[in-house]
């Protein structure tokens, strides 16, 4: 017998777990041991799919739907999202410059794809969403990660990109709201950040995956307002409610329709078939008008929540203007027996039943001081999590 010899490729080597997966094995072993934990650790919103959409998906399937779609998406979904632009932005996009994607993270593999190699260089905010490098170390090209603080609202800045562009680098991405931060763009900074971009003639690729879900009466800008050549991200996972039924879409210039069909249906061959047909119904107002009443209750938490943080010690640099996460610097809570946000995680978890997620998952920058709390439970939990983190401070 041969002995079985693993082999695994250095590019998966390379590519990082999230450690909040190993709170939320452990938060799974308490709980089936009987504890009572409170999650907010977790990235998605705690509400199910609006049942609207749920109804269209059960009604696809039952008119035989279950074939594939086109690889670049169902035309009338790609029209429906082109609609959704002119609706929500008044931006007009034709139809073709939409495509379907597993998820946002379908969409990122394919600009990642299709704009990154060997040599070639991504610009990201430190914190940030942590497949981005990983993706880019997927498709063999490097990611510069630049630490961002509250002085730039943790966001990049056209002055990040003249400091850190050089001759190597291609694309900078950026997330408004962000993960961790919930922190916004607006139409000036991205304007900024575009023109600084295009000056060195890269692409700006923009993640929008949490639009819908802004607070303070504030109105999201699409990157396509202020450059209509930036690749959008974008998802039907967090506010529309969706993650389980992984669809998303890209906005893509005019002239890539080409390259993206081509890795579309090399990579994935196209996004679910009865999601794409459930997320039609995804945009009609007895839905948008769930998705509002939500998002307000999302505002609500935040509001409840931050406050409640603040007193007993959290320091919150910027206040989250979007998504649904507070990223909160935990340095008060820190000691000799917990040195780092990981070890408050856990201890956090084992003593008091409330799941977190560390710095770590978001980058280098700072990380063992920052905890990242999702609001994805209801505002009488958040508040029983904040009053059980507080009874066990040592
Ligand atoms: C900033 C950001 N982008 C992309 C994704 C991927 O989302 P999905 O693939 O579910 O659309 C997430 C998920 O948490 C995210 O936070």
């Amino acid at each position: 017998m041969h002995k079985h010899k693993k082999r695994i490729a250095q590019r998966a080597q390379d590519i990082s777990p999230f450690y909040v997966m190993d709170i939320l094995a452990q938060a799974k072993r308490l709980e089936a041991q009987g504890h009572d934990i409170i999650h907010m650790e977790v990235g998605e919103p705690d509400f199910d799919t609006p049942q609207p959409i749920i109804d269209a998906g059960i009604a696809a399937l039952k008119m035989g739907k279950t074939h594939y779609t086109a690889a670049l998406g169902l035309p009338e979904l790609r029209q429906a999202v082109a609609q959704w632009y002119q609706d929500q932005y008044n931006v007009t996009l034709s139809a073709e410059r939409i495509v379907i994607t597993p998820g946002a993270s379908g969409a990122l593999l394919l600009v990642m794809g299709a704009l990154l190699e060997q040599g070639k260089k991504v610009l990201l905010a430190d914190p940030g969403y942590p497949c981005n490098r990983n993706f880019a170390r997927f498709v063999e090209g490097q990611s510069q990660s630049i630490a961002v603080d509250a002085t730039s609202n943790y966001q990049l800045t056209a002055a990040h990109i003249e400091q850190y562009w050089d001759e190597d680098t291609v694309m900078a991405l950026v997330a408004s709201p962000s993960n961790p931060t919930g922190t916004v763009l607006s139409k000036q900074q991205l304007s900024e950040l575009s023109a600084a971009i295009t000056a060195k003639q890269g692409h700006f690729v923009v993640d929008e995956i949490y639009h819908g879900l802004i607070y303070d009466g504030l109105k999201a800008t699409t990157a396509l307002e202020v450059n209509p050549n930036a690749f959008v991200i974008n998802s039907f996972s967090k506010f529309f409610g969706m993650t389980g039924w992984r669809l998303g879409w890209l906005v893509i210039p005019d002239g890539y329709q080409d390259v993206m069909d081509r890795l579309a249906q090399n990579l994935f061959l196209a996004a679910p078939t009865m999601s794409q047909y459930a997320a039609l119904s995804a945009f009609n107002s007895d839905t948008l008008a769930i998705l509002e009443q939500r998002r307000h209750y999302f505002e609500q938490r935040r509001n409840t929540l931050l406050p409640e943080l603040q007193n007993i010690g959290l320091e919150i640099e910027v206040t989250p203007q979007g998504a649904f996460y507070i990223y909160a610097n935990c340095r008060q809570f820190l000691n000799e027996q917990i040195p780092d946000s990981m070890a408050l995680s856990k201890y956090w978890l084992q003593k008091a039943g409330v799941a977190v997620t560390p710095g770590n998952d978001f980058g280098h920058n700072k990380a063992e001081q920052y905890i990242r709390f999702a609001y994805t439970a209801d505002t009488q939990r958040l508040l029983q999590a904040v009053e059980r983190i507080n009874t066990i401070r040592k």
